[in-house]
């Protein structure tokens, strides 16, 4: 489906460097936009932002940390040096494949930190980043990574997961009058390498459980990701969507 509003439009993909924000990066390449494939695995990113151009996208790697001040900055203004500006931004860095599985009772105190610095502080970070320019340009839109995890209770990865939706609905009325929507897509099990590393076992227990019974796929993201970026959804911000199979039904 081809969407309005994103052909020759700056977006930045955090954590694109394989699984869904590959997905989403090639997603919007194909839409006509302009894609900064921000990535902490140097040669994933590389890999992903060269197949873009190799089938006529355009798009640029940046090496970026999203936990960090100084490299989310660096993102943003490396993106303006290359493309001019930023329009969109997809917040979907996260620490997920190779992630600890430990409770909260016991998880080792600085890896609890920089996991919520990553996955939850980093996504706040990529935004005080980028919207200054969107704002320059008269708007922009913002999508958040959540997770079904964030109504699971499953531990830390579902509080950095429940963080992000809080910091969908307090940025979208913080940037909604200049301009910028910020929305989250919550995804249930989808068929990525990460998913098989953490939690493959755990995984297929749950897909049996869903109403569409099967896992999910990046390609079922895209979609919702370009719609919620794309002139089709104007007025739509602070909402969370959930593209999951049927996994969380809330009436
Ligand atoms: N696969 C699933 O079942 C599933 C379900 C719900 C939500 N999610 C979320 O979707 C997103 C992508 O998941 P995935 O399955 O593709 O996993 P993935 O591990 O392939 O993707 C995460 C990406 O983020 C990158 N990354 C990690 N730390 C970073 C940092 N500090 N700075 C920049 N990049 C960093 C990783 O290198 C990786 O490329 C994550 O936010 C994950 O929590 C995944």
């Amino acid at each position: 489906m081809q969407y309005d509003g994103i052909e020759n439009k700056v977006a930045i993909v955090t954590g694109a460097g394989g699984g869904i924000g590959e997905a989403y990066a090639k997603g919007l390449a194909t839409q006509g936009a302009k894609v900064v494939v921000a990535e902490i695995a140097k040669d994933n990113g590389s890999r992903v932002a060269r197949e873009i151009c190799d089938s006529g996208g355009t798009a640029h790697f940046v090496e970026a940390d999203v936990g960090s001040p100084e490299s989310t900055q660096a993102m943003a203004e490396a993106t303006i040096a290359e493309f001019g500006g930023i329009d969109f931004l997809v917040n979907n860095a996260a620490i997920f494949g190779d992630m600890k599985l430990a409770g909260l009772m016991t998880v080792d105190w600085d890896y609890y930190k920089n996991f919520m610095n990553v996955n939850m502080d980093g996504a706040l970070l990529c935004a005080r980043a980028c919207a200054p320019s969107m704002i320059e340009r008269g708007g922009g839109s913002i999508v958040m990574q959540s997770s079904t995890a964030a109504w699971m209770g499953v531990g830390f990865y579902g509080l950095a997961k429940l963080g992000m939706n809080g910091l969908t609905a307090a940025l979208a009325a913080e940037l909604g009058p200049r301009g910028v929507r910020i929305n989250a897509i919550a995804p249930g099990p989808t068929d990525t390498e990460a998913l098989a590393k953490t939690a493959g076992g755990y995984a297929d227990t749950l897909v049996a459980q869903l109403p569409l019974s099967r896992k999910g796929q990046p390609t079922d993201m895209v979609e919702t990701c370009l719609f919620l970026l794309s002139d089709a959804s104007a007025w739509i911000t602070g909402q969370v969507i959930n593209v999951d199979g049927g996994q969380i039904r809330r009436p």
